[in-house]
């Protein structure tokens, strides 16, 4: 069985309000999306990855796995307009013969590496991709501008995160079909595909704005 890691680190980060793309952003002393490789390099359930850069800033992100020795990137592209789209151009450079391809959004730096062996364990038992997902602590309201159209019911929801694992063929074929969504199991969804859900992780908190940079690094 062979695991690539697909890194989507190709978004603005407009939310956060720096000069630069959010991979880019410090996060401690080394660029956000340091982190996120050096987990994924170190992790024994992973292969080789790929890196969908924010376009222009391929060359930075290949220096920046140069300087941290991360020898399983095997390559950068520059993401799309998408994430979806980043997602569909790095999995373009995951050779056919890979089994499983694990996607991860370099927006969550803190990937325990406990987290990468869930979700690929139900894998061998017939699952076409498995999603680490929190219970949802807040009430979840549907609203149209400010008003509220519907309550939804709490039982039963998740907030999910990634690292999400899949087929490998399953996901490409998902992701073939053009759609856009969140995340990439809505997209094996939309196919019919069975999707699982394992225990997530609190430190798995995805960085959008200046305060979730601060509460990463007590992650760290
Ligand atoms: O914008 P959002 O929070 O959904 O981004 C989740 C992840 O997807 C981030 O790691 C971001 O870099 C990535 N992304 C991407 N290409 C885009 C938009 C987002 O790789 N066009």
């Amino acid at each position: 069985m062979s695991v690539w890691a697909v890194l989507a680190a190709a978004g603005s980060g407009e939310r956060l309000g720096a000069d630069r793309p959010k991979a880019f952003a410090r996060l401690g002393d080394a660029p956000l999306l340091a982190e996120s490789v050096t987990r994924l390099d170190a992790s024994d359930w992973i292969d080789a990855i790929v890196i969908a850069a924010p376009p222009g800033w391929e060359e930075p992100a290949i220096l920046l796995t140069e300087e941290l020795g991360a020898g399983k990137v095997t390559s950068c592209v520059a993401g799309g307009a998408t994430r979806a789209e980043s997602v569909r151009l790095a999995l373009a450079e995951v050779p056919e013969e890979a089994t499983v391809a694990v996607v991860h959004d370099a927006a969550r730096p803190v990937l325990p590496e406990e987290v990468v062996g869930r979700v690929l364990a139900p894998l061998s038992e017939g699952w076409d991709g498995v999603v680490p997902g929190l219970p949802v602590a807040d009430t979840v309201k549907r609203v149209r501008r400010d008003q509220v159209v519907e309550t939804l019911e709490r039982e039963g929801l998740v907030a999910v995160q990634t690292p999400q694992a899949f087929l490998a063929p399953v996901l490409r074929a998902a992701l073939a079909d053009s759609g856009e969504a969140s995340d990439c199991a809505a997209l094996v969804e939309a196919r019919g595909g069975r999707i699982k859900v394992v225990a997530g992780d609190r430190r798995l908190l995805k960085v959008t704005t200046r305060d979730d940079l601060a509460a990463v690094s007590a992650y760290l």
